[in-house]
This record gives structure tokens, sequence and C-alpha cells, in this order.
């Protein structure tokens, strides 16, 4: 048979992805996926959604323009003005789930070779979809205030002309391992550094509305957007593309997420889409605006911010408590994640061969580099366990690492 093409001859699968064998191992917990908790699914709320949409006419089952359902376009333009952002339903792209958001950029901007800037630890799926495009990836690095904005401006100055970057990734908001919030003035910084190196921002904020509440009981409010700061920038296009998802709030099963963009990347990426998949399944368009338009949204929202703060403690204090001087990490604001290193003496792979036999499952640190290398830490994801499990996980991670310390 005829070769495959050169990128897939030898393919890397998603690490994460490799990890679900160990999922079916009966007893196992799973610290691994960035799993929304089934428990908190609004069950009832999308039901009735899906029997208005199904009630709604014939539009839910035929093919839709590739941009979106226009009603599903509207409520989405009108969430992502609660995010104080500037937009119209014109200016947004529904795609199916944020994932096809990134991949459509990537199409529609790199070419082999191009150069594209990573916060790093990064979200395995943006790694892989550069990887598959041959670009160049220059890692950034992070603190517990986000992508380092001091770092990335020393890398830009030390570039050669023949490696400018294209496209800068980021997510500001509880980031994808390692739960950060980017700080505000770096923020500023980042915005200033694109604007006057002229390259793109990809803000991915499927997190940001998963806020926790401060120990007053006060929820903190959320930073400036990039895309809004790109807006007050007053340039003919705003440099940062913003992308969010309902996957994390409502259900990853509706694979709808969307991108707010500058009308000609836009444009272009709605072309791009075309060809994959025409357009995101209206079906679950129309069960999306039916939900969003029932008002059932903020209240879901708010249960499960809640919820995983709760989760989240539970988390870091078994690891306080049981992993004291052993693993450390740094509790999170919000989001899904505990980014959580441990101490050198520790080998990686030994350590998750221990976890795995003791039924305990976490996604290893490496599967957020580019590079391969040895990586001291863990994500932990305490999104999907209840609160019972994710204690019965430290213990488990505490027997484990007791294990390959010996
Ligand atoms: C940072 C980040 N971006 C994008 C996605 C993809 O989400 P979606 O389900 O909207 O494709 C995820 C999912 O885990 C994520 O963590």
């Amino acid at each position: 048979m005829p070769a495959f093409a050169a990128m897939f001859a030898q393919p890397a699968g998603s690490p994460i992805r490799e990890l679900f064998p160990y999922l079916s191992q009966p007893g196992m917990i799973s610290l691994a996926g960035g799993y929304p908790s089934p428990s908190l699914f609004d069950a009832e709320g999308l039901a009735l959604a899906a029997t208005q949409a199904m009630s709604s006419g014939p539009q839910a089952l035929q093919y839709c323009a590739t941009e979106g359902l226009p009603a599903l376009r509207e409520a989405l333009a009108a969430q992502t003005r609660e995010r104080g952002m500037q937009a119209s339903a014109e200016q947004l792209l529904v795609t199916t789930g944020s994932q096809q958001a990134f991949d459509l950029l990537v199409r529609v901007l790199i070419e082999p070779g191009d150069t594209v800037l990573v916060e790093v630890p990064a979200y395995p799926a943006t790694l892989q979809a550069l990887r598959l495009a041959q670009a160049r990836i220059l890692p950034v690095p992070m603190d517990e205030h986000g992508l380092q904005t001091d770092a990335l401006a020393e890398l830009l100055r030390d570039l050669p002309l023949a490696q400018r970057p294209k496209l800068l990734y980021t997510v500001p908001n509880f980031s994808n391992p390692r739960g950060t919030l980017l700080a505000a003035q770096r923020r500023e910084a980042l915005v200033q550094l694109a604007s006057s190196h002229g390259f793109w921002v990809v803000e991915d904020d499927p997190y940001g509305e998963l806020c926790f509440d401060a120990a007053d009981g006060s929820t903190p409010p959320m930073p400036t957007a990039l895309r809004t700061l790109g807006d007050r920038l007053g340039a003919a296009v705003n440099p940062v593309v913003y992308l969010s998802s309902l996957s994390k709030t409502v259900a990853p099963a509706l694979r709808v997420g969307w991108m707010l963009a500058d009308g000609e990347l836009l444009r272009r990426c709605t072309i791009a889409k075309q060809t994959v998949d025409l357009c995101t399944s209206p079906l679950a368009q129309m069960v999306s605006a039916c939900y969003l338009q029932s008002g059932r949204y903020p209240a879901t929202v708010q249960r499960a911010r809640a919820e995983y703060q709760r989760r989240m403690q539970a988390l870091v204090q078994g690891i306080a408590s049981q992993l004291d001087g052993l693993v450390h990490c740094t509790p999170p604001a919000g989001g899904m994640f505990v980014w959580a290193t441990f101490a050198q003496s520790i080998d990686p792979q030994a350590l998750f061969d221990a976890a795995v036999s003791r039924q305990v499952l976490y996604v290893p640190g490496k599967a957020f580099f580019p590079e391969s290398a040895q990586v001291h830490a863990m994500r932990l994801s305490f999104a999907a366990p209840e609160v019972p499990q994710i204690e019965q996980a430290v213990q488990r991670l505490a027997q484990a690492v007791a294990q390959v310390r010996r």
C-alpha cells in the first residue's frame, strides 16, 4: 500500500489518551483526566433543552452555516461579553470543542518550521497539534503566577529575525496543568510584547469561570482578559484570539467551543473548518443554545465552582498531611488541576508504576513538555472523583511514594 504521510509514519498519540486502558482496571481511582464531574452535569436542564431543540423545527437536524447557528452565536457572544470582552455574534465562530479552534488556527497560520511560543508545562493536545504542523516549539517558562513575561521578553530579544514567532499559546486562567492564574501586570506585558513583536496570542480559556471563593467567602474579580487588553491597544487588528468552551461547565459531549478573533483571521478559520466538518453538529448547537437561553447556566456554574473548590481542598489538604516534605503543590485559585512536584530522589517512572499498582492514576509531568525529559512532577485532577475517593487516592499515592523511596 502507499506510504502514510510523513507526519503519520510514526505518530505519537496523546499521552493522556494512552492512559485510558488503566482507567478500566477495577478499583482504579483516576486523578488523570480533565473530566468534569458527572455529578455536576445538569442532566435535567439538558434534557429539557434537547426536547426544546427537537421541537424547534427541522433546523436542528439540518446542516447549518459553518460559522454556527445564529441563536448559539448570539448566546455565546453574550456570555463572552459577561466576561468583560467586546463580542458580537459576527466576530465569533462556533467550533467542535475549543480543541478544533486551536487546530484551525494552526492550519491557517503555521507552516513547517514556523516558530510558536508555548507556555510550559503545556496542555498536551496543543503540543500535539503543533508537532503535527511541524512547528518549531519554543517553550516559555511559567511560575506560580503563570507565564513569565520577563523571560519571554528576553527570549524575544535574543531570537534571530528568521525565527520570529507567529503565535504564542497560553491558558491565562487556571492553566492546564499548573492551575496558575496569570498576574495582571503580566497580562499587560504580554499583550504589549505581542503588539511590538507582531505575533498572535491564543488565549485559551476553558476554565476561567471555575474560579474559587476567597477565604472570606467573596468571589475574587477575574483579571482582565488578554482579548480586552488587545482591544485597548486601539490597533486595526486585535492580536489576541480568544477561545472558550462549554465542555468544562456544561458537558464535553456537546463538543461546543468558540473562537473570537479578528475578521480576516476568523474568515480564514471558517474556510478551514469547511473542509474539516462543514459545521459543528447543529443538534448539539441547538441544545446548547436552548440550554444557555433557559437561564440555568449561572446556577450550574456556581454549583461546579463550589464543588470543585471542596474537592481541591480535600486534595491539597491530603497532600499536606500525608506527603508533607515529599510532594509539594500550590493550591490553585480555580480550574481542575493541581500541579504537584516531588523530590529529585524519586524516580518518576517508578512512582507512576507504583501508583498504578496501588490503583491510583495521574498524568506524569513529562506529558506536558515538548522535549522528552525526566520531570519530577505530576498533574492531579480533582474534578471527577468525589471527596472520599480523593482522600483514598491520596492515601494510595502516599503508599506509592513510600514504596519507591525505600
Ligand atoms: C487548556 C485546554 N484547552 C482546550 C481543551 C479542549 O476542550 P474542548 O472539549 O472544548 O475541545 C482542554 C480540554 O481539556 C484544555 O484543558
